[in-house]
């Protein structure tokens, strides 16, 4: 039987505890109880504001979790020498514009083909898994593999808002589909994130080759009525892991 891993995303912890500039809620102590209650590996986006992941974050975490850390970060020089410190287990290079939300779609692979290349290969001579935040796209899945990148994970914001708004479209998942298994197909490892809830997680892992899901935003939101263990228990049934 298919098993979906469960990256938990703790980055609005951090969003709360610098809310008010205090040392709670502690981040570590919260990816701990994560780690505790099942989530396979602790997703972190140190952004270049640090906004919410702080550098000291990244540096406790990677001493103290068990099960691997996945750091987010653009493709900088500066986060490339900052991940080549600390040596997260994974890496995934995700685009960042100062002003946004939250990360607005995939990377623009053709704009950033060189630096790319550069980032990831040097990161890959750390021994670090690497992954590559893109739009489901065929021609993105493609420049992926030739980049070298061990993953890829999906932008699946767009189609998680569908869910959410009651516009299930089956084109559009249908799309997700056949782009997952494009990605497998040519050797990549697929994994899916952002905006993910229950129900649209439950759609997202019936597709057979993605492997991993990471999620945040939702999870500590959910943690607020039921806990931590429980959102992550609840969510593991769901995605069947
Ligand atoms: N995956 C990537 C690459 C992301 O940038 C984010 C947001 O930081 C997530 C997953 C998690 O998204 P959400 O917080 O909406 O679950």
């Amino acid at each position: 039987m298919k098993k979906t891993r469960l990256g938990v995303n703790i980055d609005h912890v951090a969003t709360v505890r610098n809310a008010r500039g205090e040392k709670y809620p502690d981040p570590l102590a919260l990816a701990l109880l994560a780690e505790k209650s099942g989530a396979h590996s602790i997703t972190i986006h140190l952004r270049e504001d640090r906004r919410h992941i702080r550098d000291y974050d990244l540096k406790n975490l990677k001493k103290k979790l068990k099960i691997p850390l996945n750091l987010e970060m653009a493709p900088t020089k500066s986060m490339l020498k900052i991940a080549i410190k600390y040596k997260p287990q994974f890496v995934c290079i995700v685009p960042e514009k100062r002003m946004e939300i939250t990360t607005e779609g995939g990377l623009n692979l053709k704009r950033d083909i060189n630096s790319l290349k550069n980032i990831i290969s040097k990161l890959k001579k750390q021994k670090i898994r690497v992954s590559l935040f893109i739009e489901p796209k065929i021609s993105d899945i493609k420049l992926s593999r030739r980049l070298g990148a061990d993953c890829v994970e999906l932008h699946v914001g767009k189609f998680c808002r569908m869910i959410n708004n009651n516009k299930y479209s089956k084109l559009t998942f249908l799309k997700l589909k056949k782009t997952a298994f494009f990605a497998k197909k040519i050797g990549l490892e697929v994994h899916a994130g952002h905006g993910l809830t229950y129900k649209s997680a439950q759609l997202i892992s019936k597709i057979y080759c993605i492997s991993e899901l990471n999620i945040g935003h939702f999870i500590v939101a959910e943690s607020l009525f039921i806990g931590l263990p429980n959102s992550i228990k609840k969510f593991k049934k769901i995605i069947g892991s």
